[in-house]
């Protein structure tokens, strides 16, 4: 089954959105099977964030990314990549629709709420940096029989 990275950030963290955001993905039907809260170190910030290395913001965003603990999770399900994309809405919060996190709680690019890998290689890529393997669970539950 398809498995996601996502995490919610320090601004999330700090402003007590942790609940709120894994009920939505709770209840749109996809499966948490790891999650952690923890510090990001700045030598993993720059390697999770290291396609934007050339980027203006990239010092700001290593700084902010590390700045307080974040809550780091991998989710399962039908096509979970793309579809909590949407859930997250648009980079920019003010391009992002209402009903999203992003759309719903954030204001600023710079401090936007959550993250989510955006494609097959990058979750592969993230969920290795953030979790080892048996740190991740296999489980069934029966609630998936309503929605699938
Ligand atoms: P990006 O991967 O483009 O967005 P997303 O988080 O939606 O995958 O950028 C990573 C993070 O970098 C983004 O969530 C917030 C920050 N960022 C800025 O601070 N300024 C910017 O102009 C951009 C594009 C991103
Ligand atoms: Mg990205």
């Amino acid at each position: 089954m398809e498995k996601t990275f996502l995490m919610v950030k320090p601004d999330g963290v700090q402003r007590n959105l942790i609940g709120e955001i894994v009920g939505r993905f709770e209840a749109k039907g996809f499966q948490l099977v790891g999650a952690k809260l923890m510090q990001i170190p700045t030598e993993l910030a720059e390697e999770h964030y290291g396609e934007h290395k050339e980027r203006p913001f990239f010092g700001e965003l290593v700084e902010f990314i590390t700045s307080g603990p974040v809550f780091a999770m991998v989710w399962e399900g039908e096509n979970v990549i793309s579809t909590a994309r949407l859930l997250v809405g648009a980079t920019n919060p003010k391009e992002s629709a209402p009903g999203t996190i992003r759309g719903d709680f954030a204001l600023t690019v710079g401090k936007n709420i959550i993250h989510g890998s955006d494609a097959p290689e990058s979750a592969e890529r993230e969920i290795g940096l953030f979790f080892k393997q048996e740190e991740l669970v296999s489980y069934k539950k029966d609630a998936n029989n309503w929605i699938n």
